[in-house]
């Protein structure tokens, strides 16, 4: 979401609005309807989305509770939303204004039923804007910058991309457990993470840290795992942004509405089933409670109101049986996003933000009772929320906020956006902390990437004499938490930029920790190599670089969000610092701070640049989990999430960041499914480092390789089962009383509720203009569905690959199996030469112990996205095999099963065929 932007443009706006804006109407969103499918923003004019891409109507939204694991809490839901009134079910639906209430989103209530304000909290790595921020968003005032960092009690765990670079589903989960915990510590009902999408489709995009990686599969497992984990404690999970979202620049409408249109991901029917929205289906069968929709069109229109994308694929394909949230002020129409499925407006006042002017709200109420909206829409949103709350079981002892993400005061106004607001306890300073430091330790050392060891050089003796350069191994001087959402890039990099953050409660810099465990180090803080150096004899340069990025709304060193201005190298000119040590020093160690890939062909092969080590995003642990890898005290096991090409230009221009076009920028995802390493294999174009690449101090063995077939292979998954069940209610039009304003009431100035001025005067109009192809007869089930993520046949287990991992060297580590699936060679169909479909971590192997790891393949992973069929199909071959390739990433595989032949062996040309650089 950001904050941030909207309220920089609004501040010269306000009172310009205040004079111009009368409370939009209903008509004012029937033209906004008309607008979404039709094509043409407000002012009539726009690109046209390219030739065949196109945004299919799916009406109506399918109602939830038809999934099996959902029907106690579907039955609760339904007593209650039986008996409420139409004020309580709109006040369930919208939020109630920016900074109108403790969290970055919070609901109406209703109490009648026990159901408070429910608080929407930031972020994927910890409980972000806990006691810290003024307002949470980046005023233009200094006074906004004061902080305390010692009030910060929450931790500031390692990013998704880290995660994704341990490979290790138990830290997935174990850090989602944390998370959640603290989550639910805070008072946080709905946690605004995982992220999953922006999957890593374009290297420079700039949120792609804060999810797990360059590939669907890993990317699932990232997001399931954590979701399981943050749900344990009751906490309700967001899997977000559905979908698209795969560059910053020009992801919103711009203010007004309709002046500009927000980019158009323009995705084929196969590719967003085959990549992006794999890891969302998965989270759909982990049992998330929520999904937050993209701000981004999709084939040109917005993902708050593509019918397609939420009723379509969400509700009905993937059995999605939660609740979805738009993304902060990415609802553009009130009656189109509802008939379209969006289930909840967050922070409510998307019309205009801070004046109380909103799509729904009291709107929503005024389109029930004039029936633009059928009631049995609102009934499906509501109980989705309702049935969510009881899944989690948040009826029973859930604490209540107990922070504030407006302010680091102990007290204050309960409503910062009001005009005039009561005050309130803000803050109680609840420390959530616990232990969790372990697990964020844990998981920024198993993420440590080793790229390259020349000579042994790493472990290092801790009598080494050590010679550290970089800002980038200290912290940022102004402060830990000094700059807003952390947008500058200062000290050392242990999260991009952006909603997506959390304050650090410390930070543990990479120089404190070297200088705890080695005695005779020297610090250069700085990025221009000093003058005047004179290296000795032993001396080992640690040279620190790092390359950010974050969300659109603030800009650091002239990246817009996205990596627009460094690209894909070192920030703070790390490649001439690099370069400059490496000409004095004899030995040079660099370690890399990064959100993703980095060019590093300026230094990669200089012959003193022995070590280099991805350390990717930390977090509050960068110190401690790097020293653990450097001085040997573990084996690195971390291993690339994504390919670190040669040059940018090794992939498609498709992926390069789009410039400015006016009206929408379009952005047409032609590669299909070629992105990383699917590209470059397919393009037979060497990586520097391949996807899964990771080197450790000791080696490993694979052996004893079995395959065995489980299930037995048809083309297309069994006939899935009809749907069960959903709440009936009466579909009434209820009386307008019911959003009459209560007597006596005592209303806060901008905040959002349900409540319409003369509600007797509203009355059915029947001119309301429906979307074309809307519709109110509910369609077929589609036949990829069937229950949470779709058709439960989909995760049949087909084959089952075992491998004996051994520890063949000299000192204790972990390994990671990666498993590749390679089509049989007579298949029809283009696929990517490999693609992993499963992977596994040993634990900690002792010198010459052994660990057999399993990894099961299922129908899924088998299938092709067939657009005629709407299904899975398996092509099933009766001669040729199905390829299993195993190994530790897609560089040097040589080991495979077969599936015809039931055969494994090791000392098979890879399948990869690049010439070696
Ligand atoms: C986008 O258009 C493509 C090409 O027609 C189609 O395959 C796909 O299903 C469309 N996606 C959505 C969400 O409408
Ligand atoms: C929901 O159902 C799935 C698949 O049927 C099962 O794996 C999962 O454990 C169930 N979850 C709950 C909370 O009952
Ligand atoms: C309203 O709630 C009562 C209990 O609080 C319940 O018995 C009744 O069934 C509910 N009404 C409907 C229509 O579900
Ligand atoms: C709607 O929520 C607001 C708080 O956000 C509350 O003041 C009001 O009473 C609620 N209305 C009903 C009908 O529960
Ligand atoms: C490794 O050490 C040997 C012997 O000291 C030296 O000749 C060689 O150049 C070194 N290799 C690298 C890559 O530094
Ligand atoms: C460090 O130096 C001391 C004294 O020379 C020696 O006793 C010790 O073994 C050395 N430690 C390492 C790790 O090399
Ligand atoms: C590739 O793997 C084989 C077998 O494990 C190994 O002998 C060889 O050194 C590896 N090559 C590279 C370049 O890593």
């Amino acid at each position: 979401m950001s904050l941030a932007s909207y309220f920089l443009v609004l501040l010269p706006l306000v009172s310009l609005s205040l004079a111009l804006v009368s409370r939009p109407d209903l008509a004012e969103n029937t033209v906004r309807l008309q607008n979404l499918q039709g094509g043409g923003g407000l002012i009539g004019a726009r690109d046209s989305v390219p030739a065949g891409y196109v945004a299919a109507p799916y009406y109506p939204a399918p109602p939830g509770g038809w999934v099996s694991n959902w029907t106690a809490a579907y039955a609760k839901a339904q007593v209650v939303v039986a008996n409420m009134t139409l004020a309580e079910k709109v006040n369930l639906t919208t939020g109630t204004g920016e900074l109108m209430g403790p969290c970055v989103g919070n609901t109406g209530s209703a109490m009648r039923f026990g159901i408070p304000n429910l608080c929407l909290q930031d972020s994927a790595l910890g409980i972000a804007a806990t006691e810290s921020e003024s307002f949470g968003v980046d005023l233009p005032l200094p006074i906004c910058e004061l902080k305390n960092d010692n009030y910060i009690d929450n931790t500031a765990f390692p990013a998704g991309i880290t995660v994704g670079a341990t490979f290790s589903k138990v830290l997935m989960y174990e850090r989602g457990l944390a998370l959640g915990a603290e989550a639910r510590g805070k008072g946080v009902n709905i946690q605004l993470g995982p992220t999953v999408g922006p999957l890593g489709r374009k290297p420079r995009g700039g949120r792609n840290w804060e999810g797990f990686g360059a590939d669907p599969v890993l990317q699932a497992w990232g997001g399931a795992e954590t979701i399981k984990g943050m749900q344990e404690n009751g906490v309700i999970a967001t899997v977000k942004h559905f979908i698209g979202n795969e560059q910053e620049e020009y992801r919103m409408d711009i203010i007004p509405h309709g002046l500009m249109k927000a980019i158009s991901s323009n995705i084929d029917d196969r590719t967003l089933h085959e990549l992006y929205s794999w890891p969302f289906a998965e989270a759909i069968r982990a049992g998330v409670g929520a999904i937050m929709i993209a701000y981004n069109d999709v084939n040109g229109s917005a993902c708050s109101q593509n019918s397609m994308l939420i009723n379509g694929i969400l509700k009905d394909e993937f059995g999605f049986q939660g609740l979805v949230m738009s993304d902060w002020l990415a609802q553009i129409s009130g009656v189109g996003s509802a008939l379209a499925g969006l289930d909840m407006a967050m922070p409510g006042d998307g019309d205009i933000p801070f004046l109380g002017l909103a799509y729904w709200a009291y709107e929503l109420s005024t389109s029930i009772l004039n029936g633009s909206v059928p009631l049995s829409r609102l009934n499906d949103a509501v109980t989705r929320i309702v049935a969510t709350w009881y899944q989690f079981g948040q009826d029973q002892d859930y604490p209540l906020p107990n922070f504030s993400a407006n302010t680091d005061d102990p007290t204050g106004p309960c409503y910062p956006a009001a005009l005039i607001s009561p005050t309130c306890v803000t803050n109680e300073y609840v420390n959530v902390q616990v232990d969790h430091n372990i697990v964020a330790r844990n998981v920024s050392r198993e993420a440590i990437t080793l790229l390259k060891n020349a000579n042994k050089t790493l472990p290092l003796s801790t009598n080494a004499t050590l010679k550290i350069f970089g800002t980038d191994a200290g912290n940022n001087p102004s402060g830990i938490n000094a700059c807003n959402q952390r947008a500058c890039d200062e000290g050392v990099l242990g999260m991009g930029w952006g909603s997506g953050t959390a304050n650090y409660p410390y930070l543990d810099a990479p120089i404190d920790a070297i200088r705890r465990k080695a005695a005779d180090v020297t610090f250069y803080a700085t990025d221009t190599f000093p003058t005047g150096i004179t290296a000795v004899t032993g001396d080992i340069a640690m040279v620190f670089i790092n390359s950010d990025s974050g969300e659109n709304q603030e800009t650091v060193d002239g990246n817009l969000g996205d990596r627009s201005s460094t690209g894909l190298y070192a920030y703070n000119n790390g490649d001439a610092l690099v370069e400059a040590a490496a000409a004095k020093y004899a030995t040079v160690i660099v370690v890399v701070h990064t959100v993703g890939p980095i060019i590093v062909e300026n230094w990669i092969d200089l012959p003193s640049v022995k070590a280099v080590i991805f350390a990717h995003l930390p977090g509050q642990e960068a110190g401690d989990s790097l020293t653990d890898i450097i001085f040997g005290d573990y084996s690195p096991s971390g291993h690339l999430p994504y390919s670190i090409p040669v040059a940018e230009d090794d992939y498609p221009s498709s992926v390069s960041l789009v410039g400015f076009e006016l009206f929408q920028v379009q952005d047409t995802f032609s590669e299909g499914l070629y992105i990383d390493y699917r590209y470059l294999n397919k393009n037979k174009v060497a990586p520097r480092f391949a996807f899964g690449h990771g080197l450790s101090y000791t080696t490993f063995s694979m052996t004893s390789m079995t395959i065995s077939s489980v299930t037995a292979l048809t083309s297309t998954p069994p006939a899935r089962a009809p749907k069960g069940a959903t709440p009936v209610y009466s579909s009434a039009i209820p009386p307008a009383s019911e959003v009459a304003w209560p007597t006596g009431f005592s209303a806060i100035s901008r905040y959002l509720y349900p409540y319409v001025d003369d509600p007797e005067s509203i009355t059915a109009t029947g001119t309301f203009s429906y979307p074309t192809g809307y519709s109110t007869i509910p369609k077929d089930p589609p036949p990829a569905g069937g229950s949470q993520g779709g058709n439960p046949a989909l995760w049949d287990v087909m084959y089952s690959i075992s491998v004996t991992v051994t520890n063949t060297g000299s000192v204790p580590g972990k390994e990671v199996v990666m498993l590749f699936l390679q089509y049989p060679s007579d298949s029809a169909w283009d696929t990517p030469i490999i693609q992993l479909r499963a992977f596994e971590k040993t634990d900690t192997l002792a010198v010459d112990a052994s660990e057999t790891v399993t990894l099961q393949v299922t129908r899924k992973d088998l299938s092709i996205w067939d657009v005629v069929s709407q299904n899975w199909v398996i092509p099933v071959s009766d001669t040729e095999p199905f390829v299993f390739w195993v190994g530790e990433g897609t560089g040097n595989l040589t080991m495979a099963c077969e599936s015809l032949s039931k055969s494994c062996n090791g000392g098979r040309a890879s399948p990869v065929t690049v010439p070696a650089r």
